[in-house]
């Protein structure tokens, strides 16, 4: 029986119910309503370029296998096997033309099909159907300027209208320059006790937070404090489906301040500009989320990280830096850098936010705390529908318009039994009402 959060979540008065960061049950009930049915981020295709390439990631607690087959083709299967349930590779990356399990030794070919089971005859007669037990594929893949995606759902919406106009802001991100982007250096991955909502709501919707979590790092120069300052402009872009964006103003900069890097912008910018199209130039984007738990950021560093969500108080974060690919080597080293110093576990503003969603969580053990609803209401009510950018916009860049349409966006998923009852719109309803 499902919870009805409908009475946890108040995205028009700006209410949240402490209870749905901590609540097992309420966990249990994400990981089927919105893991299992959203389409999720799994990796960029420069993670895997040659025939024979994986990677293995999660959908949710799922465990996930993506791999180019030795054809060229990409699949993404269940990282299970079909036997007892052994997780198959349990390698992060690397190249295999088969994955053998590591129990009995069943074999799967790179493109999903179960090829050698030991002693096939002698144990089973001959009766074991081997095209019947395959790695069980994700019901729909796809990608987007190569960024790589699935759902579990096959009524999912397509990936394409599942972004609807989220999908230029990503290109502010991916698609800057002819040939998008590439990731280098490997992946951080690590642990951080606090509830998946808190990062995701925080890169897609929480300017308010930097000119005070990261002033010390501001003021040491490890970010541009130009967002900080007083009348700076900025506002949140909400594009609808649960997604937000923080966008500064068009003259403020968030690069890293290291000449290798700033002169390289200048020099790409008019590139750029033709590339993103008339829209380039009256707003900024620099860090935002997918809905779920994809998010990206541009100011101090270039990364790309999941919110991998391991029960109501735990997540591990996978982070990557990006670098456009055209760009020179020296700039991609010193973007590589930049994103160390900046957001990685020993990255000084990434620390800031980690102690912050730490403790957020925490409290919500309390039982006496959890009587007493967070507060989302930060620009209620001054927000308008901004036809240049396809999308709502707060009128001040301190507002929480996106937190709540995430939380909005949240409620329809946990309350409908099938994407029929979810609306999918390609920019919000006016009203800004949750299902309830
Ligand atoms: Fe994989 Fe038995 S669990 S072969
Ligand atoms: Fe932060």
């Amino acid at each position: 029986m499902d919870i009805d959060v409908r009475d946890l979540v108040d995205a028009e008065q700006g209410l949240v119910n402490r209870r749905i960061f901590i609540d097992r049950a309420i966990y249990e009930q994400e990981l089927e309503k919105i893991f299992a049915r959203c389409w999720l981020f799994l990796g960029h295709e420069s993670q895997i370029p040659h025939p024979g390439d994986f990677l293995s990631t999660y959908m949710g607690e799922d465990p996930v296998l993506v791999v180019r087959d030795s054809t060229g083709k990409i699949h993404a299967f269940l990282n299970i096997c079909r036997h007892r349930g052994n997780r198959i590779c349990r390698a992060d990356m690397g190249n295999a033309a088969t994955f053998i399990c590591a129990y009995h030794g069943w074999a799967y070919a790179n493109d999903g099909r179960l090829i050698g089971v030991p002693n096939l005859q002698e144990a089973y007669f001959g009766e074991l159907e081997l095209e019947q037990w395959g790695l069980i594929p994700v019901a729909q893949l796809d990608s987007y300027k190569g960024l790589l995606f699935a759902t579990f759902d096959p009524e999912a919406p397509p990936l394409l209208a599942y972004l609807g106009e989220m999908a230029w802001y990503l290109d502010n991100f991916f698609d800057r320059r002819e040939g998008g982007i590439e990731v280098i250096g490997g992946m951080h991955k690590w642990v951080i006790p606090c509830n998946w909502k808190f990062p995701a709501e925080n890169f897609g919707g929480d300017p308010y937070h930097v000119g005070w979590s990261h002033l010390s790092a501001v003021q040491v120069g490890f970010t541009p404090g130009g967002a900080t300052r007083p009348g700076a402009g900025g506002r949140l872009i909400q594009p609808g489906n649960g997604h937000g964006i923080i966008a500064l103003a068009p003259a403020n900069l968030a690069d890293p301040m290291i000449s290798t890097i700033t002169a390289y912008e200048e020099t790409i910018r008019p590139e750029v500009e033709q590339r993103l199209g008339p829209r380039f130039g009256k707003v900024f984007p620099i860090v935002g989320t997918l809905f779920p738990n994809f998010s990206f950021l541009r100011a101090s560093a270039r990364t790309f990280r999941v919110w991998h969500p391991r029960g109501p108080d735990k997540i591990e974060v996978w982070a990557c830096i990006f670098v456009d690919k055209a760009a020179p080597p020296e700039v991609k080293e010193a973007y590589r850098l930049a994103g160390i110093h900046t957001f990685s576990p020993s990255g000084t503003l990434e620390q800031d936010d980690m102690e912050n969603w730490q403790e957020c969580t925490r409290t919500c053990q309390g039982v006496v705390s959890r009587r007493y609803p967070l507060n989302y209401q930060m620009g209620l009510g001054h927000e308008h529908f901004d036809d240049d950018l396809g999308a709502w916009a707060s009128n001040s860049r301190f507002s929480e318009l996106n937190p709540r349409r995430f939380y909005e966006r949240w409620t329809q998923l946990m309350t409908a039994d099938c994407w029929a009852e979810v609306p999918n719109s390609p920019v919000p309803s006016p009203a800004g009402r949750g299902l309830g």
